[in-house]
Order: structure tokens, then sequence, then C-alpha cells
């Protein structure tokens, strides 16, 4: 009854303390799981997957049309010239990796193809601009998607180094450079007079000081809806990799971790990601990124914690939580998928 009366409720119904908590206290944690995501799975204002409402949701598949979506994250290489401790991409842990083009193409013509639009992209890492064919990424990325707003993604270190040939090629293409901006690393005023000498949009990330860990709990124990509701907007992020789509790169980039510190436990199954080249449909996939995959009991979310940017020690607690029992999912009583 419960359900029926927050379903029919009309768009926006926001996130909010008040209605997680209302939601929380009247609803068993299998009512709820189920209803979390018809009530506020399609509305959103954080959702970086999709921001249409449900009405709205309800109107463009009547007319037949696919859905956009919001964002998407595609990382050039997965290695980096930085050390940033925690990196969400392990970045400051993988070996050399670097994207190959072609599988790149037939991932964006695909997605193309799936959706009525991509609003945006970042093409990240890694360190984008590690990757020497960085500027025929951008081509392709504006042929396939042209009205997409494309972003560069870059810690900043090498943009005084890049030639003529990569400021053209973003200009050539409109693709924004992204800086991000970590005490020390880039040249803001060096970066920004480039942009201007060659017509390029130059954006700045707001001034990093603190980085966060929502640790791996490999007991797998967690709360995954919980912890997929924690996320939502902020690590929720959808990242094509290989011909599958991945709601966050924790998932995407696991086999980093798992190399580095010989885990095996951290193995994504096939349920933590979806094939875009098979039968699954624009639909499909924006309904797989919005609901947790089984791979989010992995995920304390709710134990999210701050820090002072810094380097890495390359230390596995960095990402993985080993400080033993007393505390984490388990000892909150969650039972997660076990
Ligand atoms: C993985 S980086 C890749 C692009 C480029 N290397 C950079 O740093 O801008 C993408 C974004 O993720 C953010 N990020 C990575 N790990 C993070 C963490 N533990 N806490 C907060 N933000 C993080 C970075 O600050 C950056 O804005
Ligand atoms: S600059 Fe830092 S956040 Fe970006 S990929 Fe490198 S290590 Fe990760
Ligand atoms: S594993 Fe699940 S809960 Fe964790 S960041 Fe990814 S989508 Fe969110």
């Amino acid at each position: 009854m419960l359900g029926a009366i927050l379903c029919c409720m009309r768009p926006p119904l926001r996130k909010t303390p008040t209605t997680l908590k209302m939601a929380r206290a009247l609803l068993t944690k299998r009512q709820g799981n189920r209803l979390w995501n018809r009530v506020f799975g399609r509305y959103d204002a954080t959702s970086l997957i999709c921001r249409e409402t449900r009405a709205e949701a309800r109107a463009r598949k009547a007319s037949g049309r696919p859905p956009r979506l919001h964002h998407l994250d595609v990382h050039l290489t997965d290695h980096c010239n930085l050390n940033c401790r925690s990196c969400e991409h392990y970045s400051s842990i993988s070996k050399p990796v670097f994207t190959d083009l072609s599988t790149f193409e037939a991932d964006l013509t695909r997605l193309a193809g799936l959706f009525e639009g991509i609003d945006q992209v970042y093409l990240l890492g890694g360190e984008p601009l590690l990757h020497p064919q960085v500027e025929e990424f951008v081509r392709v990325a504006r042929k396939h998607l042209p009205g997409t707003r494309i972003c560069l993604m870059t810690n900043g270190v090498l943009v005084p180094k890049m030639g003529d040939s990569f400021w053209g090629a973003l200009h050539e293409t409109e693709t924004i450079l992204l800086c991000d901006q970590y005490p020390g690393v880039a040249d803001v005023e060096a970066i920004t007079a480039l942009g201007a000498e060659h017509g390029v949009v130059v954006e700045f990330v707001q001034a990093t000081e603190q980085f966060f860990r929502a640790p791996i709990d490999l007991s797998g124990t967690c709360d995954p809806q919980e912890s997929f509701v924690r996320c939502t907007g902020v690590s929720n992020c959808a990242t094509i990799k290989d011909g599958r789509m991945y709601p966050c790169a924790h998932i995407a980039y696991a086999d980093i971790l798992r190399e580095r510190f010989d885990i095996e436990q951290l193995h994504p199954g096939p349920e933590d990601s979806i094939s875009v080249h098979g039968d699954a449909t624009g639909d499909d996939i924006v309904d797989f990124l919005m609901s947790p995959v089984p791979w989010c009991a992995n995920c304390d979310y709710p134990a999210l914690e701050y820090f002072e940017w810094g380097r890495t020690s390359r230390s596995i607690d960095e990402w993985v939580r080993v400080d033993g029992s007393g505390v984490g999912c388990a000892a909150r009583g969650e039972r997660g998928r076990s």
C-alpha cells in the first residue's frame, strides 16, 4: 500500500535526509530495495546517469525514443604520472595500460546508436595526456558524439609541454580541457594562457584539498542498496571499458587492485557490468546503471571518510579495509550477498 502511494507521487521527489529517513522507517529492507529505485531512481538531480523524470521517461518510451545518458567516463590510459593517495581509479598503482583506439571507436559508435545522446563525456584515466594518440581520441569522440560536451580531464602536469597539434585537435573538436588543481601541481596561469592562445576552453576543477575513501570490505557483507544510494551522484558514474558498461570505476578497474595486492576476491562477476554490444537496449543499460550490482556489497560507502589530499604510499589500506573485526559491514550486522 505504502509502495503504491509512493510510486504514484509525482516527481520531483528528491532524496533528502527526511524522505530517506521516512522510507527507512516505514519499509522493510526487501520492500525498500525494490521501491527505492522506482520512486527515487528516475528523478535524482544529482544522478550522473540519467536526469529524466518518471513522467518524461513514460512519454519518451511511448514515443519509441531511446534515453539520453547524462555522463560517461572513458579511460585513455589506466596509469598516471601523479600519485594521489587512494585514487578512486587505482591509477597510482596501475602498470602502463593504453586504451586501444579502435576499441574506443567501436564502443562509442555503439553507444551513439543506443542513446538519443550523451550529455557529457570525460576522456580521462589515469592521465589521458600520457596517451600518444590523445589527438585521435578527441577526433573520434567528436565524430561519433557531435552534440556532446567532451572534456579531456587532466591533472595538468603535462599541459604546458603539449604541442600545437594537440591544441589544434582540441580547438577543432571543441573539446574542453578540464584541469584539476591539486596542491602545487598545475600551473594555472600558464595553462590559462595556452588555452586562450589556441582558442581552447579551459575549465579548472575547484582546488582539491580533500580526497575520500569508501573502503572495500572483502567480507562482501555490506548492504548493496545502502552503499549504492549513498554513492549516487558521487562515484556512480557510467564507465565504458572494452565493450562493457560499469556503474563505477571501482568495479571497472578492480583488476588493478587484484593484481597489485594479489587478492582473488576482487574479481567482478558478469552481473557487475553489461555488454553494450549484445541485446541490451539504451533503457536496459540505464536501468542497469541505476540499480546496485552484486559488487556493491564490497563497497562500504556508509563508512566514507575524507582526508587531506596527498601522495600515495601504495599500501593496500588506502583502498581496502584491513583493520580486522570490530568495524565494517559485518560488524554493523549487515549481511550483503553472503
Ligand atoms: C581519476 S582522475 C583522472 C583524471 C586526471 N588524472 C585528474 O586527476 O584530473 C578523475 C577524477 O577523480 C577524482 N578522484 C580520484 N580519486 C579520488 C578520491 N579518492 N577522492 C576524491 N576524488 C578522487 C580526481 O580528483 C579527478 O577529479
Ligand atoms: S592525478 Fe591523481 S586522481 Fe588523477 S588519475 Fe592520477 S593518481 Fe588518480
Ligand atoms: S561499487 Fe556500487 S556502491 Fe560502490 S561506488 Fe560502485 S556503484 Fe557505488
